[in-house]
């Protein structure tokens, strides 16, 4: 229950495509900012689920929605400069950022609030050397969401910091639950020219592996992503794009197949850890973990993440690996079957009950 990907086989009519393309031909490079046609694909998949109207020259294809936070940071970021990323939050973030030489501040998640943003402590944090702004919507690792009405406080902040850039990872847009809406930083005219949107394929369509994922920029920055794209690997992979295309165009159906089994799976896991001692999950409606608080039982994240594994056979990711504000928590993945979620929950329990928290190791 560790690792961050759908245990679901990408459908068969995206694998199709890729082997096609290369049974065709087509196996050179593109261009730097990947095919106009799945450009365009992405364009129009943009308009149907953010209502926003965006040109196929302001996305940048890129392997994996990773890469476009990397480009973003490294633009942004360097000396001097000042970060506000989520915590906790995708490690990579405060990672990619220390990299920069820029100064990582991280806004505070927290159960008590359902790790939504305070936005009073989020407009204290930024300062005239603030660059960048990321969040992440629905989150890893808390599966919290942001809602309408939080998204327009959010906004009418950002208003009031014309030079600031945002960074929106969308990563997790269409994996909601309990008919949660899902709301793009794109929606917002007033802020469209300083945001960037990241997304792809990699958790939508079961795609981890393939590397593909895509950015949304402002038309000064796109042209910037994409000569980093030429520098460094050219183009992304040409068979995934194909592959990526028939994505998106293709039936939608495994989609909605694999949401309504994850949140099958996120009823029984929530419920369950509820009901350990020492556990206290909220009501995560979005993305694929839970990211219950340990601090009753009295052990480290770190501590706890070791009995799991080594004591009871069970991989989740210790909540600090996710930033400082991680600790106390520890983060399950439910991409993973019913029956081993059950049997996995069951071991903890047992475990706590019959051998307990403290006990000597
Ligand atoms: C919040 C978040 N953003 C981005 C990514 C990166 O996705 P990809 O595998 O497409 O690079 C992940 C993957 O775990 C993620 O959790």
């Amino acid at each position: 229950m560790g690792i961050g990907q759908p245990d679901f086989k990408t459908p068969d009519h995206i694998v199709d495509s890729a082997v096609s393309a290369l049974k065709n031909g087509e196996h050179g490079y593109t261009q730097g900012k990947g095919m106009l046609k799945l450009r365009e694909a992405v364009a129009s998949d943009i308009y149907n689920r953010r209502k926003a109207k965006i040109s196929p020259e302001n996305i940048v294809i890129v392997p994996g929605g990773k890469v476009t936070m990397w480009h973003a940071i490294l633009m942004f970021g360097g000396k001097g400069k000042e970060i506000i990323y989520p915590n906790p939050g995708f490690p990579i973030y405060e990672s990619v950022i220390n990299y920069s030489g820029s100064k990582a501040i991280p806004i505070k998640l927290d159960i008590s609030n359902n790790f939504k943003i305070d936005f009073n402590k989020f407009e204290s944090s930024i300062t005239e050397n603030t660059s960048l702004i990321i969040i992440n919507f629905p989150s890893n690792p808390t599966g919290g969401v942001i809602l309408k009405k939080e998204m327009d406080k959010l906004v009418s902040i950002l208003e009031k910091y014309p030079y600031i850039k945002i960074l929106s990872d969308e990563i997790y847009s269409r994996i909601l639950y309990d008919n949660t809406e899902f709301i793009s930083l794109l929606e917002y005219p007033q802020i469209q020219d300083r945001v960037i949107i990241l997304d792809g394929w990699s958790k939508t369509y079961a795609m981890t592996g393939w590397r593909i994922g895509y950015g949304v920029w402002p038309t000064e920055f796109a042209k910037i992503a994409e000569q980093l794209n030429i520098n460094s690997f050219s183009c992304t992979n040409t068979a995934t794009q194909f592959a990526a295309i028939s994505a998106l165009q293709g039936p939608q159906g495994s989609v909605d197949q694999m949401v309504s089994e994850f949140d099958k799976r996120r009823k029984i896991m929530i419920n369950l850890l509820n009901s350990i001692k020492g556990f206290e999950c909220s009501n995560s409606k979005g993305a694929f973990y839970l990211f219950p608080s340990i601090k009753k039982t009295g052990l480290k994240s770190d501590d706890l993440e070791n009995i799991l594994l080594n004591k009871i056979g069970i991989a989740a990711v210790s909540g600090n690996s996710f930033g400082k504000f991680g600790e106390g928590y520890i983060r399950f993945s439910y991409a993973n079957s019913e029956e081993n979620i059950r049997l996995a929950l069951q071991k903890i329990k047992e475990y706590s009950e019959k051998i307990g928290w403290h006990a000597k190791t």
